[in-house]
């Protein structure tokens, strides 16, 4: 019996039927009257080891393209031509969808009927608040933020409309001698602290975290209340707040500028401070259109009201304006405030 396998078999009756044939343009070459050239320069054999494979391009016929299109006028590579021909499709495509949403969620929210005072919707968001809002704060750089803010917080320190404690790491607790913000002796570091927030569910988180981050720190009290009905310290002797506090609280209250109010007649009146971080308006019309067409829906679902006038319900509050910063196009407000009447 033959040993041939299949493969063998086949490439042999292949051969068979199909005898070699000579290259076409060999047999031209060959069959062709040499031209009437220069006469040819004769070179010298090299012997296979003196032979050196020439350089191969795979992108030979790019480069022949790129050159022609480059002479046609335009200049513009064919490669870079599709990419920025891609990018700009993502990019429309990207940007058709976002309107398309954005036209759904306005529809939504002015369909939507929100009452004013939508504080109890943190009630329910407390588990999850600290998660939702983390990535948009490391991206608006807040920490830093909050972080300044808080150091200029000093003896008895009142924080309202606390939330989850997101300004606990900042607190320098435990009054020692050092220098204000003006380079002047001072005693600096918060004496007492007293945390407040509407909520009993947020307020509870802040207790939480507190007792972990600074075990053994007597002066601290926590309480669940109005911060427009809350009284004098009841941690201390004295009658005022030193340092009332607040971030990004203004949005969640049904009457700000009179929160505002009341927080500066427990603030002590001469060298006493109202610090705020707030968010609101913007500088722009247009990222207030935006803010304006969404804020039903948004007030609704995380219980702010994001489009709020922060300038306008500070001066309303009658409050002195000690200073005034704003970041992020504008929606990002920083005050520290005192007590009119006073003059130090
Ligand atoms: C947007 S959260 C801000 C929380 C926290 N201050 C922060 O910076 O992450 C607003 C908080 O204000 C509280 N709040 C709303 N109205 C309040 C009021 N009248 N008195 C005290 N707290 C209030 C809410 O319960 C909520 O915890």
């Amino acid at each position: 019996m033959s040993t041939m396998n299949a493969t063998q078999l086949c490439r042999t009756s292949l051969r068979a039927r199909w005898p070699s044939i000579p290259c076409r343009s060999a047999s031209n070459k060959a069959s062709r009257p040499p031209k009437s050239s220069p006469k040819p320069v004769l070179k010298q054999r090299q012997s296979p080891s003196q032979r050196r494979p020439r350089p191969q391009n795979p992108n030979a016929h790019l480069d022949s393209l790129e050159s022609s299109s480059a002479k046609r006028g335009h200049g513009i590579p064919p490669r870079a031509l599709t990419f920025l021909g891609i990018t700009a499709l993502t990019i429309s495509t990207y940007c058709g969808y976002l309107y398309t949403s954005y036209r759904n969620e306005v529809s939504k929210a002015q369909k939507l009927n929100v009452p004013r005072d939508v504080s109890d919707r943190y009630n329910t968001t407390a588990s999850t608040f600290d998660a939702d809002v983390a990535i948009s704060e490391k991206a608006m750089g807040l920490g830093k933020k909050r972080r300044d803010l808080v150091a200029m917080a000093r003896g008895n320190v009142l924080e309202v409309s606390c939330g989850t404690g997101r300004n606990l790491p900042f607190y320098e607790l435990g009054e020692r001698r050092g220098t204000d913000q003006d380079g002047r002796a001072s005693v600096v570091g918060c004496r007492t602290v007293t945390f407040l927030d509407l909520s009993p569910q947020m307020i509870a988180i802040t207790k939480e975290k507190f007792e972990k981050l600074h075990p053994g720190f007597a002066g601290v009290e926590f309480q669940a209340g109005d911060a427009g009905s809350v009284g004098p310290p009841r941690i201390s002797r004295d009658a005022h707040f030193d340092t009332v506090l607040q971030t990004m609280g203004l949005c969640s209250m049904p009457d700000p500028a009179a929160t505002l109010r009341h927080l500066g007649s427990v603030t002590e009146p001469t060298r006493g401070r109202i610090l705020l971080l707030e968010h609101g308006r913007s500088h722009y019309d247009w990222l207030n259109r935006i803010l304006d067409n969404l804020a039903p829906a948004h007030a609704d679902r995380h219980g702010c009201w994001w489009n709020r006038d922060i300038g306008a319900i500070v001066r309303e509050s009658g409050l002195e304006i000690v200073e005034e910063k704003r970041w992020h196009m504008g929606t990002t407000w920083r005050y520290v405030l005192r007590p009119k009447e006073s003059r130090s």
